[in-house]
């Protein structure tokens, strides 16, 4: 009764993942905390059942997988992770294989590779939810050599595929693999909140029902916004709620959760010097959709906005042009992070891998891919093929943009994109009036334009 590959922890992801492999014809020996849980998996199961091994202790789990061990964690980021190590350790030999496949925090994952001795450790990011876990994930993968060659193969059978490419690779040691997958939600917060920005102009700005929006979601879904996340606004832009026969984006509270991935990834970007300001804004907007009351005062004091006067066009050439913006800004960090870690991160392949399974996925990212084997090391948005889409959609940004401003409806997102590409292509910034003031208060000193590299210089100030 061996099995071939065992998980541990059956919530929604755990078991769609387990039942993802039993496909692939695998026997997966499986353990819950709660057994009630995994007996009720089993007999779901239907007729992937042969292939799941249930398992009633973690002992009976550890005994029942063949060695060397390949373990998947699919249990909550954080101190769960690490009982969950400690437990299995003593049961453990060498050269079995721990795989967290939870979104787990990067550094969290490179200290536990440290502290794994004999047994090899994989971070393992799976990103495309319920249904990308039962059917094909993209799966960033982070850790040494021996531990990726004992997981590839069924990794490889169990993503997604993109035109039969499989969307799973190993992207650097420890960390990589959850850093990797930090970002991808750092930038999947920055697409939801321009998609939720755009949504907000159309209901605000232009008195439009759920259902007109969901059908512009849909129209631009057939075209370079055809992704993931656009089809599945569309989708619920266009449900009803059964009870109210209301739509339910009519229904449903404005206040986002987040679970902290988001967040993580802006103070990482901040910490390196390398800031997705679209990440930033959408981290925000997520925080100030909880102010409720304070948003009511704020109605009460300052009064409602205006109507908007936009088209279609302008406001799909807003999107495409503010996303590209985002993930330019989310590339850089990449590239920022691997310079630094010395990861050697494959910023193509990762593009490659997020074009099928993952949440962000979309036809955007095979150009991405593209652009980023062509131009190396060059920032996304200059790349030629960006720069060209750019350049034909931002007069769209700046009028959704300049219109939103002006009529008093909030577009944080979207605006801090373009304020991005405006502060990129002003040759001489205003950071010479900052760093007067720095000297003028602290005595911070200054380069000057014609001495350049003598630093220290101060100023002559006059008295305030
Ligand atoms: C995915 C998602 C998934 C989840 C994140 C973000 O790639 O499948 O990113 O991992 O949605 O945890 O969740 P929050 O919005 O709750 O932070």
């Amino acid at each position: 009764d061996t099995a071939e590959i065992g998980l541990i922890g059956l919530g929604t992801m755990g078991a769609n993942l387990a039942l993802n492999i039993a496909e692939t014809g695998h026997r997966i020996a499986v353990w819950n905390r709660t057994q009630a849980r995994t007996e009720t998996f089993v007999d779901e199961a239907g007729d992937l059942a042969p292939n799941l091994v249930p398992t009633a202790s973690l002992a009976e789990f550890v005994s029942a997988i063949a060695r060397p061990r390949r373990i998947i964690l699919m249990v909550p980021a954080g101190e769960a992770v690490d009982d969950q190590i400690d437990a299995l350790r003593p049961l453990l030999d060498a050269g079995d294989v721990i795989v967290d496949a939870g979104n787990s925090d990067w550094q969290d994952t490179r200290r536990r590779t440290a502290a794994a001795g004999e047994i090899l450790y994989l971070g393992l990011g799976v990103s495309g939810g319920a249904e990308g876990a039962r059917n094909g994930p993209s799966m960033m993968a982070g850790g040494s050599d021996r531990a990726w060659a004992a997981l590839e193969p069924v990794l490889t059978l169990i993503a997604a595929r993109f035109e039969g490419d499989p969307c799973v690779a190993r992207l650097g040691p420890d960390g990589a693999g959850h850093y990797v997958k930090m970002v991808h939600n750092g930038i999947e917060y920055a697409d939801m909140q321009m998609i939720a920005e755009i949504y907000g102009l159309m209901r605000d700005g232009m008195g439009r029902g759920a259902a007109e929006v969901g059908a512009a979601f849909a129209r631009w879904n057939e075209g370079p916004l055809a992704s993931y996340l656009v089809e599945i606004t569309a989708a619920v832009a266009r449900t009803t709620d059964p009870e109210t026969s209301r739509p339910m984006l009519d229904v449903i509270a404005d206040r986002a959760g987040q679970k902290g991935t988001g967040r993580w990834t802006v103070i990482d970007a901040q910490t390196r010097a390398a800031p997705l300001p679209a990440v930033e804004a959408a981290v925000t907007a997520r925080v100030l959709s909880g102010e409720a009351a304070a948003r009511a005062e704020g109605a009460e004091i300052f009064g409602a906005a205006g109507t908007l006067d936009l088209s279609d066009a302008d406001l799909e050439g807003a999107l495409l042009a503010a996303k590209i913006l985002a993930y330019s800004q989310g590339f850089s960090l990449l590239a920022a992070a691997s310079a630094e870690e010395g990861w050697d991160l494959p910023l193509p392949r990762i593009a490659e891998i997020w074009r099928a399974g993952c949440i962000i996925r979309s036809a955007l990212l095979d150009e991405m891919a593209t652009a980023l084997t062509e131009v190396p090391g060059q920032r996304l948005a200059f790349a030629p093929a960006f720069a060209d889409r750019l350049r034909s959609h931002l007069p769209a940004l700046r009028r959704t943009v300049a219109a939103a401003v002006a009529a008093g409806l909030p577009v944080p997102a979207l605006a801090s994109a373009l304020g991005y590409l405006d502060t990129l292509r002003q040759p001489r910034g205003t950071a010479n009036l900052i760093q007067a003031q720095r000297d003028y208060f602290g005595a911070h000193g200054f380069e000057r334009v014609d001495r350049p590299g003598q630093t220290g210089l101060h100023g002559p100030w006059t008295d305030a």
